[in-house]
């Protein structure tokens, strides 16, 4: 939804008479977005608004079929535009109702609609899509399964950051917000949990269609479904807020008493950071010790065997940092993952004051030293999710907290997210606005924390 501006690549004829005219290059949108991390994710020539994912899903064979909707407004003039979409066989692709020319290499989709597209104008491409989902595989992520992922009778999607492409067409780049409409129609008995508001459930026969709504700003790594044997238990947590779980059937009871904290969480943050962005939350538990968590939008998923406190006090404070502000490049990492961090540390504190903070942290810092942990502004290119940006990113935090005093501290983390709050965020918008709010030259100490090679003193 809301994006920098990117490419505006400017052909300059300098004509006869000396006049200088100024025309945009070819027309062609750009193929990527130039992130130092991943180069060709997202595209450039258009702004997303809306998307809706309408599919049907056999469990029974992984195999998918439907199309995806998907409204932009044109930031140039297009006569071709691209988007990111991994796998699967497309059938046709619709340009405001008219078939579109297309063709793919890897997973740049070029669209070529029938007439160039004028700059500022909201257009709607409809791709008709099926097949069965592959996850897709990031050598900066090892070991880390991404995107659209099956094990026995469970379904369920976790894209950080490029697997949002392997099951539906998108502008592949937290940069580019939208909201979204889900549209998951499964055969009886199953049950889809999906980030979104539900809002309907239709009764097909044989089959049902869950649909919910993202009405606020989204990221498209953090768009997610799950299909599987599923109950979903309701709560209403502070302010009235839903909060919906969805846990395998058999272990209903003894997951609604693990996740029962959460309520008391989201007011201990929102006390902290500001208000809960979204209008609702929960989790949702696969029965699959894939041994991670991930903060889907409004929907934290959690294998079997990482549903444990500060996990999800974790995955819940990602909603405001990393969701709700979300970074501006992927290098910007520990800006998800070191706030994360911290806020596991603010729920120790809560619950056991100065002690259960400092031990927290004192933990974390052993570790960081014995590891070796490099600078989590300059995060490891074969090892996006490595123990940097989440240790030394936490700890960059508590330092500055401990440089300038708690009440400026948590001024600037509110301030932060205030300011970029459905939208996104780089390192020098947060050290800016920590400059700021301190009144302090910040440079020698972010340069320490986030920079330079070695581990910084522990300060007291
Ligand atoms: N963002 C996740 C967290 O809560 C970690 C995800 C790491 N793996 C991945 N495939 N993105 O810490
Ligand atoms: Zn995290």
């Amino acid at each position: 939804m809301r994006r920098v501006a990117w490419f505006v690549s400017l052909l300059v004829l300098v004509l006869a008479g000396g006049t200088i005219v100024i025309a945009q290059d070819g027309g062609q949108g750009a193929p990527g977005l130039g992130d130092p991390f991943y180069d060709g994710l997202g595209n450039g020539g258009y702004d997303t608004l809306h998307y809706t994912i309408d599919l049907a899903i056999e469990v029974d064979t992984n195999a998918i079929s439907g199309t995806t909707t998907i409204e932009a407004q044109a930031t140039q003039t297009l006569t071709s535009f691209n988007l990111d979409f991994h796998g699967l066989e497309i059938s046709d692709i619709a340009v405001d109702d008219v078939s579109a020319d297309f063709s793919r290499d890897d997973f740049e989709l070029t669209i070529t609609p029938v007439a160039p597209i004028e700059e500022g104008v909201t257009f709607v491409t409809v791709v008709t899509y099926s097949g069965i989902p592959t996850p897709y595989p990031d050598p900066s992520v090892d070991g880390f399964p991404i995107g659209w992922l099956r094990f026995g009778g469970t379904i369920f999607v976790m894209s950080e950051p490029g697997g949002a492409m392997s099951w539906f067409p998108n502008n592949n780049h937290p940069s580019d917000k939208a909201t979204y409409t889900f549209e998951i129609t499964v055969p009886e008995p199953y049950v889809v949990a999906a980030t979104g508001l539900p809002v309907d459930e239709i009764d097909n026969g044989d089959t049902r269609t869950f649909v919910s709504e993202m009405n606020d700003p989204m990221a498209s790594y953090l768009a997610s479904i799950s299909v599987g044997d599923f109950v979903r238990m309701d709560e209403t947590g502070p302010d009235g807020l839903l909060i919906r779980n969805y846990f395998p059937t058999d272990q209903a009871e003894e997951l609604t008493d693990a996740f029962s904290p959460t309520g008391e969480m989201i007011t201990v943050f929102s006390d902290l950071f500001g208000p809960y962005p979204f209008e609702v939350y929960g989790a949702v538990v696969v029965t699959i010790p894939f041994g991670g968590a991930l903060e889907n939008q409004t929907l934290s998923i959690f294998g079997t065997d990482a549903v444990d406190e500060y996990t999800i006090a974790h995955e819940l404070s990602h909603q405001w940092f990393g969701d709700s502000v979300s970074p501006a490049t992927w290098d910007d990492i520990w800006l998800n993952e070191g706030f994360a961090t911290y806020a596991e540390a603010l729920w120790a504190e809560y619950l056991d004051g100065a002690t259960g903070l400092t031990d927290y942290m004192d933990e974390l810092y052993e570790y960081m030293v014995e590891e070796e942990l490099g600078p989590p502004g300059v995060p490891d290119s074969s090892d996006l999710f490595n123990g940097s940006v989440y240790l030394r990113g936490g700890w960059t935090l508590h330092a500055l907290r401990l440089e300038v005093g708690d009440e400026a501290f948590f001024e600037i983390l509110c301030t932060y997210y205030e300011r970029f709050q459905y939208a996104n965020a780089s390192t020098d918008d947060f050290i800016a606005v920590a400059e700021e709010i301190s009144e302090e030259d910040l440079s020698d100490f972010f340069q320490m924390w986030l920079y330079d090679e070695e581990v910084p003193e522990m300060t007291e």
